[in-house]
C-alpha cells in the first residue's frame, strides 16, 4: 500500500472500539454511522448494554454489530464484581477503546485508572459546568445563553477528565430541558465521532491534564447570544 511503509504497523489498524448503553444509544448510533467510512479510523467491535431492555441494543444488533447485555442487577452494589464480568467481555473482543454513550452505571477507580486515556465519555454540557444529573435543568436555572456537549477522558471523578472536543449550541429564553437537550444532541452526534476519530489517529495527547489536539484548529465562527 503506497505510504503504509512510513507509519508504523499499528496505525494502519482500524482500532476496535466497545460503546456502552444503558437506553436509547443515538450516540451510538452516530458512531456506528461514521465508522461505515472506509476511511475511520475505528469500528465498532462490540456494543454492552447494563440494561437487558436498552433500545439501543436493537439498533446496534440491526447495524450487524456484536453486543452483549452485562446485567448489573445480580451483582448488587458489588461494582468489582460487575467490572470482572465487563472487562471479560470487553478482552474477549481484543478492545482498544471504550466510549461511554449514556451508560449510566459508576465504575471503580480501579476499572477507570485500567482504562485511563482509552475510555471516553460524552456529557451534555459545557464541562466544568453542570456535571452530574439534570444537566439541562442546571444550565436552564443558572440561565446560561450558551449550552453544548463534551466528550472527555474518563478519570475517577464523575463527569470530569481532560477535554477532547466542545460544540455550543444557544439556549432559548423559551427552552424547556426536553428542548435544550434535543438541539444539544444534534452536536453530541457530531462531536463524539469526531472524538473518537482523533483519538484513534492517535493525534490527541493527554498533557498537564489537557488534551493537545494536533491539527485540532478551532472553527472561526463565534456563536452569541444574544445577537442583536
Ligand atoms: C446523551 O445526552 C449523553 O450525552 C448522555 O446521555 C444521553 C444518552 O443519549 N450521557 P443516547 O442514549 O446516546 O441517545
Amino acid at each position: 500500500m503506497p505510504g503504509a511503509s512510513t507509519l508504523p504497523g499499528d496505525a494502519m489498524a482500524r482500532k476496535r472500539v466497545a460503546v456502552l448503553i444503558s437506553g436509547r444509544g443515538s450516540n451510538m448510533v452516530s458512531l456506528i454511522e461514521a465508522a461505515k467510512a472506509k476511511d475511520y479510523p475505528a469500528e465498532i467491535a462490540l456494543v454492552v448494554s447494563n440494561r437487558p431492555d436498552a433500545a439501543g441494543l436493537a439498533h446496534a444488533r440491526a447495524a450487524g454489530i456484536a453486543t452483549e447485555v452485562v446485567d448489573h442487577r445480580p451483582h448488587g452494589k458489588d461494582r468489582a464484581a460487575f467490572e470482572r464480568v465487563l472487562q471479560h467481555a470487553l478482552d474477549e473482543s481484543r478492545i482498544d477503546f471504550i466510549c461511554l454513550a449514556g451508560f449510566m452505571r459508576l465504575f471503580t477507580a480501579e476499572f477507570v485508572l485500567h482504562w485511563q486515556g482509552r475510555m471516553l465519555n460524552i456529557h451534555p454540557a459545557l464541562l466544568p459546568s453542570f456535571p452530574g444529573l439534570d444537566p439541562h435543568g442546571q444550565a436552564l436555572r443558572a440561565g446560561v445563553k450558551l449550552s453544548g456537549a463534551t466528550v472527555h477522558f474518563v478519570i475517577p471523578e464523575t463527569d470530569a477528565g481532560p477535554i477532547i472536543a466542545q460544540a455550543a449550541v444557544p439556549v432559548r429564553e423559551d427552552d424547556t430541558a426536553d428542548t435544550l437537550a434535543g438541539r444539544v444532541l444534534t452536536v453530541e452526534h457530531r462531536i463524539y465521532p469526531l472524538a473518537l476519530k482523533l483519538v484513534a489517529q492517535g493525534r490527541v495527547r493527554i498533557v498537564d491534564d489537557r488534551c493537545l489536539v494536533e491539527g485540532g484548529a478551532a472553527s472561526d465562527g463565534i456563536l452569541m447570544v444574544p445577537n442583536d
